[in-house]
């Protein structure tokens, strides 16, 4: 695409409006970092690039189900062999619930390793009169409410950097070391502890997963020389917010450029204007792209960015992470899904219901209600039912931990337990429990779709 629009180029953002950026007191420590940080090796390959790609050409043409998911934000504090664990467990576990119940096959992708930038509502933030710059993840600043901490520092994006890059080596320990074959299946129970009944019912599931498969043995199947056995694809993702960091992990393959700081980048809601730097940047590599669509955006919004971010209308390319809040979702969707199909495109549509419900609680934080998750996620496949087109996938904000952030699920969190165990240093996840609950319901709207 690049090659027949001439005026791409890596830097051509920055002759554009940009949003949501630092504002680095030092211009030329960040030159000097963004020099290094060009010269270092990419986190990913531009060959995985174009495997997710193909695998999402599947999900395009409604035979896959896309899961991307993870914490809202990466931190350096919270980085440990448990942390990366947990989120790929309940990822595992997650897809293999929607495989086998949704009977459908699933892609995945983590909100992981590389994101750590936020955009936000507000530049500053208050606290008893005091007004500081508000916190945009770990790559800019602190999240501690001191002077010293809100000042951005170019150093934190070589920091996030190594932390993709040791996140990465773990990942592909993990999915590639046999611990995610299909045998493990009965390990990756994260929610086990949180909701005995869940847990009974992934377990009977694991067990007739592994009676099927001894089956297949039995009669003969070298099931040891199928992959799935041994390994499984996670790839990588982040909102690709800061520009300044994301050109230095461009890279050319042949004569295309791919951006090879993860597999699928996103561009989130706050920057998704069609004439700024974030689309101009965006249009230029063949990663997967995906684009966050709000409750403002306009058929012809969504339509722009199709032609933008996708002229070609390459399968697997454009996914469209709605994220409209549970009321009226469905009209909402319904109009939008229509006018796509209409405009003869096969677009990926995935649902992320978890920014469009953001509320206060009464006790004070921010908070989600699993019921008003859930509901999105219903209007999604009924406006997708009504329209024709196929719902793609799911974008959550979720932990393996028994954190207490979002309210409701069976395990039933309440307003007054939100003190317990709340630890995003961003937006609310859902835990182990409701992470596995949420995708046996998707799963039954799957089969039933
Ligand atoms: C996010 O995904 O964490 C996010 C900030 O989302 P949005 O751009 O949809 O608000
Ligand atoms: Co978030």
């Amino acid at each position: 695409m690049n090659q027949i629009d001439k005026t791409w180029g890596p830097q051509s953002w920055r002759s554009k409006p940009i949003l949501q950026q630092p504002n680095y007191p030092c211009k030329e420590s960040l030159v000097k970092v963004c020099e290094e940080l060009s010269s270092m090796p990419p986190l990913v390959t531009a060959r995985e690039v174009l495997q997710l790609r193909e695998e999402l050409a599947n999900v395009a043409a409604g035979k896959g189900f896309l899961l991307q998911g993870g914490d809202c934000a990466e931190s350096f504090s919270e980085f440990s062999d448990e942390h990366i664990r947990s989120v790929v467990q309940v990822l595992l576990q997650m897809a293999v619930t929607l495989t086998y119940s949704g009977k459908c096959p699933v892609v995945k992708i983590g909100r992981l390793a590389g994101q750590f930038a936020k955009p936000r509502s507000a530049d500053l933030e208050s606290v008893d009169g005091v007004e500081l710059p508000s916190y945009r993840g770990d790559s800019v600043n602190g999240s501690d409410f001191d002077e010293a901490s809100r000042v951005p520092d170019p150093q934190r994006l070589l920091s996030s950097y190594n932390q993709s890059a040791i996140t990465l080596n773990l990942l592909r320990a993990l999915t590639g070391g046999g611990y995610a074959g299909l045998r493990n299946v009965k390990e990756w129970n994260r929610a086990a502890m949180l909701n005995p009944e869940l847990a009974k019912t992934y377990g009977a599931m694991a067990e007739r997963i592994h009676e099927s498969l001894d089956f297949m043995e039995a009669c003969g199947l070298p099931l040891e020389s199928f992959s799935s056995m041994n390994s499984t694809a996670l790839y990588t993702s982040h909102e690709a917010l800061l520009l300044d960091y994301e050109e230095t992990m461009l890279r050319k393959n042949g004569a295309e450029w791919f951006n090879l700081s993860a597999h699928m980048l996103w561009i989130g809601e706050r920057t998704r204007q069609l004439d700024h730097a974030h689309v101009e940047f965006f249009r230029g590599i063949e990663n997967p792209v995906g684009v966050k669509v709000g409750p403002t955006a306009t058929a012809a919004d969504v339509a722009g960015l199709c032609d933008l971010l996708d002229p070609e209308c390459i399968p697997g390319k454009l996914i469209l992470i709605t994220r409209i809040g549970a009321e009226g979702s469905f009209e909402k969707l319904r109009e939008l899904f229509t006018m796509v199909k209409e405009s003869g495109r096969e677009v990926i549509w995935i649902c992320d219901p978890m920014h469009g419900n953001t509320v206060k609680s009464t006790s004070g934080y921010k908070t989600r209600k699993f019921d008003a998750i859930f509901t999105e996620v219903q209007n999604f496949f009924r406006a997708h039912k009504a329209a024709g087109t196929w719902p793609g996938g799911l974008h959550l904000e979720m932990t393996g931990k028994d954190v207490t952030e979002c309210t409701g699920g069976a395990i039933n969190v309440q307003d007054e337990d939100l003190n317990q165990r709340y630890e995003t240093p961003c937006d609310p996840r859902l835990n182990a429990a409701q992470s596995l609950e949420l995708a046996y319901l998707v799963a039954s709207e799957l089969k039933n779709f």
